[in-house]
């Protein structure tokens, strides 16, 4: 392909995304196929010989379209939501084309430095403490992360490393693997899977705190469960806060775990994966309170945020923490401005060396929205969430499972666990809508996340008379 075709087919692609994302909701949101649908549908092996673009443009809807989850239909209530708009689109666009490998200043001097600005100006929108920004010459900073589960083994990384290092500063005679034998984490029962895996690849204890009646953990039970831990003599150094959990939207009681853990020296890391892009609209700000006491923080953009996957934001309030417990050295990454202290080096905030221009998407997205197109995308969301609620408490035959705080309203029949399961498998199967499930203190419950983008009142309405009438059906069926 040369230049010219490259306009021709570059505009042409443009078209067809526009395309696709207008006319989204006319799509089944989830698809049809069965495991393997894919392989039968294209050769064995590479061409040999070059395809057309033609055949490759083709084969988009035939191979690739019948097995895609739409994920940006307004249909789509699964998970938690994952962002998407123009901007960001654009900015990845140009992210591939400049396509440089971003692991120190050196590597492309944009790169980094304008992923400290935007964490720096992010910081400013979520009101982080001035410890966590950057600045000209703060202590702390933010970097860009693939996924909230890698900022929290980054983060448990590190805490790791600064117990071992602060330990054998007054006791010398233990070494590392001792004192990493007895290390204990800890985070909430409702905590997200990533967690568990982070404490899996460090190879450390991990604990999960039992969460209250409405799914959080309160400072008490997390320092009996200390005490226990440390008459046992293992160390307790890493405790995971969670500020809406992945089941319900449940907010750990960052006031009253943060003093604790500061107390105690243990690591504080709040990973607020879905909530966090809530924090930027002044009423929903008092749910990160607490913050204040954290050693690092960490959200996605790309859930909230309108901006695409992969953007997980992460502060760190001492960024030698992070450093000192990633730094290796190599002759051929060295460059003369490394200890200038006015720049920043990412490959020593996370676990690969390099990563994309991914900060583009923060910058066109903040210009081209304004905070203030931020704030009225998650407001109308908790609207359409707060709809939604209002539809399922209207009718007797549900009940709200967790307090509706954002996005999301976790729901059920009154009724079975078996009932609840089958009137999801109902729903699933119908193909209007996608919804996922959770388990909450043992119930089966139902997720109704809003999601898209596009969704409008209209779609929430439509998607509750869809569910109330498979309801109604499914009690039918039971009577006979
Ligand atoms: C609370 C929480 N943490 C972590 C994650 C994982 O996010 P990521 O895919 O960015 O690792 C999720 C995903 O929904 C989540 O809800």
């Amino acid at each position: 392909m040369d230049t010219a075709e490259f306009r021709r087919r570059g505009k042409e692609m443009v078209d067809y995304i526009a395309d696709y994302l207008e006319s989204i909701e006319q799509r089944q949101v989830y698809p049809d196929v069965q495991p393997g649908y894919l392989r039968s549908l294209i050769p064995e092996e590479a061409p040999e010989q070059p395809d057309s673009y033609e055949d490759v443009v083709r084969d988009i809807e035939r191979v690739i379209m019948p097995g895609v989850t739409h994920w940006h239909s307004p249909y789509f209530y699964a998970y938690y939501s994952t962002g998407n708009s123009y901007p960001s689109l654009l900015a990845d666009m140009l992210s591939a084309a400049i396509g440089c490998v971003g692991f120190s200043w050196a590597a492309s001097p944009a790169c980094t430095e304008l992923e400290t600005v935007m964490l720096d100006w992010l910081g400013k929108m979520l009101n982080l403490p001035e410890d966590f920004l950057a600045g000209t010459a703060g202590q702390g900073g933010g970097v860009i992360q693939g996924t909230a589960s890698e900022a929290t083994i980054v983060a448990l990384l590190a805490a790791r490393s600064r117990t071992v290092r602060q330990i054998q500063a007054q006791s010398p005679e233990h070494t590392e693997m001792d004192i990493i034998s007895k290390l204990v984490a800890y985070s909430s029962d409702q905590a997200h899977s990533s967690v568990e895996k982070a404490g899996l690849i460090a190879g450390v204890r991990m604990r999960k705190v039992a969460t209250d009646e409405k799914f959080a953990v309160r400072g008490e039970t997390f320092s009996v469960m200390l005490e226990e831990d440390k008459r046992k003599g293992l160390i307790p150094f890493y405790f995971c806060a969670t500020l809406g959990t992945t089941p319900s939207c449940a907010f750990d009681c960052l006031t009253e775990l943060g003093p604790i853990c500061n107390a105690e020296k243990i690591w504080m890391h709040i990973d607020a994966a879905y909530a966090g892009s809530a924090f930027i609209c002044p009423e929903f700000r008092p749910l990160l309170n607490g913050v204040e006491f954290a050693d690092s923080f960490n959200f996605n953009p790309h859930k909230w945020l309108l901006v695409h996957f992969d953007c997980s934001a992460m502060w760190v309030r001492r960024r030698s923490d992070i450093i000192r417990a990633f730094k290796t050295d190599a002759l051929y990454l060295n460059h003369d401005h490394q200890d200038s202290g006015l720049i920043t080096d990412y490959r020593h905030w996370q676990i690969p060396m390099g990563s994309r221009f991914r900060s583009l998407k923060l910058w066109f997205v903040f210009r081209l929205y304004g905070l203030k197109g931020l704030q009225a995308h998650i407001r109308k969301h908790v609207l359409l969430a707060k709809e939604f609620e209002r539809r399922v408490r209207e009718d007797q035959r549900f009940e709200i499972s967790a307090d509706v705080v954002l996005g999301l309203v976790c729901f059920r029949l009154k009724g079975s666990n078996e009932l609840n399961e089958t009137l999801l498998k109902r729903i699933n199967s119908a193909r209007k809508i996608h919804l996922v499930p959770c388990q909450l203190a043992g119930r089966f419950v139902l997720r109704f996340a809003v999601c898209a983008r596009s969704t409008e009142s209209h779609h929430v309405q439509e998607a509750w008379a869809h569910i109330a009438e498979i309801a109604s059906e499914l009690m039918q069926d039971l009577q006979h």
